[in-house]
């Protein structure tokens, strides 16, 4: 890949340890994918935030990045961490929390920007056709797709990296040819809800792994919907893109052919159900919910109160929070928690006592068995609402 003479001297280490760490894992990685030089971006995201999933050996790599005054060239903000402001964090032992803290500070020192969302579009939108350098799975899958900006998956360190230098190689997303579909998706059912756009992300994802998919049939999607169709996508393949317009004038000859049936998506939805029991949790917000969705859970949950058995999460961004006004309100006042800055997969659930969530989302009954080591229940919001709500 072709440096530049002044990013030959950032790899040769003219401007310190920090900057050459960062430029060498983007020069390999530029080699490895066959990129061509570094183009410059207007954005990064980095996830790999949480202590729960971080641990203590890439907490110290990031402190010895800050200590050598590493700082982000370009915008850049943080997904969510392992705790909130106050509910959980309240709950669970207080030196995990320290650690949490010690690690996002060490970010902020660094110059990011602790958003602690996944969903940091709904903060600000990416400019479309701007490259970019995105670690959230679901947060890459929805930008590529919905918000037509450009941005490959990044794994945490290479977005850093990435955000410190100011440029990506350019590889995968960021070039015209390689966002090209590769296989044609034919719906022969029409979806009805959040859980089935999330069950044909799911198998997709299986399907696919990285090729990117046309589907024919999503015209009427709404983004809440194409949302949780991504994230889930991105949780069993490494696709980073879909098409939501079938454009008759492509050429299908070498395309692989795809038809969905519904029972294929009854098939999905019911391996992501592995309970039968009450949960101790309903979730809703993963990823993190719009200003749109908080409406939605606040008109459904009209004067009813929550049962004291089940608690009641709904993940979101303090942004979103904020903006949400009476609707967040009415959501707490029925009993329920607006929950900022983390999630049920990304925080301690285990501790808690948390052992069977129910959830609207895909993403989360996919990863809770194994991150989370709880038993799931996927059901679309109403079934939530009434599993957690009194009659
Ligand atoms: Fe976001 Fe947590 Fe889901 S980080 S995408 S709400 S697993």
């Amino acid at each position: 890949m072709y440096l530049t003479k002044e990013e030959e001297r950032i790899y040769d280490g003219e401007l310190g340890w920090a900057n050459q760490i960062c430029m060498k894992i983007l020069a390999h990685l530029g080699e490895l994918f066959g990129a061509d030089k570094l183009i410059p971006i207007d954005s990064a995201h980095i996830s790999g935030v949480s202590y729960k999933t971080l641990g203590d050996a890439p907490s110290d790599f990031l402190k010895a990045l800050a200590k050598a005054n590493a700082k982000v060239q370009v915008k850049a903000t943080t997904n969510p961490h392992s705790i909130d402001k106050g509910y959980i964090c309240r709950k669970i032992p207080q030196e995990m929390c320290q650690k949490q803290r010690t690690i996002t500070k060490t970010f902020e020192k660094m110059g990011l920007k602790n958003t602690l969302t996944c969903t940091p579009y709904y903060l600000e939108k990416p400019k479309r056709n701007s490259h970019m350098a995105w670690s959230e799975s679901s947060a890459v899958v929805y930008a590529n797709s919905v918000l037509k900006a450009w941005t490959n998956r990044e794994g945490g360190p290479s977005a850093l990296a990435a955000a410190i230098i100011g440029k990506t190689p350019n590889y995968g997303m960021h070039r015209t040819e390689e966002r090209e579909p590769k296989a044609i998706v034919t719906l022969n059912t029409k979806l009805k809800n959040e859980t089935e756009f999330g069950a044909l992300g799911i198998l997709l994802g299986e399907i696919l792994d990285d090729k990117i998919p046309a589907i024919k049939g999503l015209e009427s999607a709404s983004k809440d919907d194409l949302k949780q169709l991504g994230a889930a996508m991105a949780s069993t393949g490494m696709v980073n893109m879909f098409h939501l317009h079938y454009d008759e004038s492509i050429r299908t000859e070498n395309l692989e052919k795809i038809n969905v049936e519904r029972k294929d998506l009854i098939q999905v939805s019911q391996k992501l159900t592995t309970s039968t029991k009450k949960p101790d949790l309903v979730f809703i917000g993963c990823p993190h919910c719009s200003l749109n969705e908080i409406k939605r859970i606040s008109s459904l949950i009209n004067n009813k109160k929550t049962k004291s058995d089940v608690e009641f999460w709904v993940c979101t961004s303090w942004h979103i929070k904020e903006k949400a006004g009476k609707y967040a309100d009415k959501i707490e006042k029925c009993g329920g928690h607006i929950i900022t800055d983390t999630c049920a997969v990304v925080t301690w659930t285990e501790k808690l006592g948390i052992k069977t969530i129910m959830t609207n989302s895909a993403k989360t009954a996919h990863y809770a068995p194994t991150l989370n080591k709880a038993e799931t229940i996927f059901t679309p919001l109403e079934n939530c609402l009434k599993a957690v709500l009194k009659e």
